[in-house]
């Protein structure tokens, strides 16, 4: 496998089955451990990116492009091979953290069905794996939260077992929707502080889709700016935050304009 480039995106156009185009000669690559931040304005087709990687049955139609997920194409795969590649490969956390859980199923029982289902493995083997995860998350007293429902848990614990439940089945590349936006800012802090240490720790490469660019900032190795469909703007994080171009990412840093003297102000 070309570990440069475990993602690589060339070329792609998205539209959705109403015929609405969103995506227009979209290129990103993404290697073995790296995290890209994707900014961008609202609707510029961020969520709708990361559902054509996920290649989710109809819900968006890929009609130009090549999606190579370690060398192979995406776009040319379908059924059991996809689903496969999905959760295995490529796991997601969704924009709200609904969308990856099911809120009145236990999350040990979650656990179980989403690592059942790509190979044997006990119910005990799956709390275990669970109990590791959910710890790495920081997440204290696993044991109640295996025997917990969503619908009993606070956003940023859903948050964090949404991404330990994206991590169960080690994926190689981590997609996450925003996966702080909804989260008080120390939650947000400690959840990138946790996405940094799972790259660290498993070798992950993530994609993360974020507006805060204190996260940016943190997080990203590399930088994409989307407007309007396209990436306007595509490089190293201190190319991106140190020399923007574009009025978009300009903007966003005008808007934190104490980003850079954060260091200086506490010390
Ligand atoms: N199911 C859908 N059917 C048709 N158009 C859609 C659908 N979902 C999104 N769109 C449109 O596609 C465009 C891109 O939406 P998308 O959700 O990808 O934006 P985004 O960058 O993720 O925005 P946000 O930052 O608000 O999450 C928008 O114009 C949106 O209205
Ligand atoms: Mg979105």
């Amino acid at each position: 496998m070309d570990q440069a480039r475990l993602l690589d995106i060339q070329h792609l156009w998205v539209q959705y089955p109403c015929g609405k185009a969103v995506l227009q000669d979209v290129s990103l690559r993404l290697q073995a451990g790296e995290i890209l931040c994707v900014i961008g304005e609202s609707g510029s087709g961020k969520s709708t990116l990361l559902q054509a990687i996920l290649r989710l049955p109809g819900k968006v139609e890929i009609t130009r492009g090549e999606i190579l997920f370690a060398g192979q194409d995406l776009c040319a795969l379908q059924g059991e091979a996809l689903r496969n590649i999905r959760g295995k490969g490529i796991g997601m956390v969704f924009q709200e953290p609904g969308a990856s859980l099911n809120p009145i199923r236990k999350i040990g029982t979650q656990f179980y069905e989403a690592l059942r289902a790509h190979g044997p493995i006990s119910r005990h083997q799956a709390d275990e794996k669970a109990r590791i995860l959910l710890s790495c998350l920081d997440l204290g007293d696993p044991e109640r939260i295996l025997r917990s429902c969503p619908v009993q848990l606070s956003g940023g614990m859903n948050q964090r077992v949404a991404i330990a439940l994206a991590m169960a089945l080690e994926p190689a590349v981590l997609l996450a929707d925003e996966p702080t936006s909804a989260l008080d800012v120390t939650v947000q802090v400690q959840i990138v502080a946790e996405l940094q240490k799972l790259r660290d720790q498993f070798g992950t490469s993530i994609l993360v889709v974020t507006h805060n660019m204190s996260v940016v900032a943190k997080l990203a190795d590399t930088v994409a700016v989307m407007a309007g469909g396209h990436i306007v703007e595509y490089g190293a994080r201190d190319t991106v935050l140190g020399s923007p171009t574009h009025p978009y990412t300009r903007s966003l840093l005008a808007a934190v304009p104490r980003l850079g003297r954060t260091c200086d102000a506490s010390g």
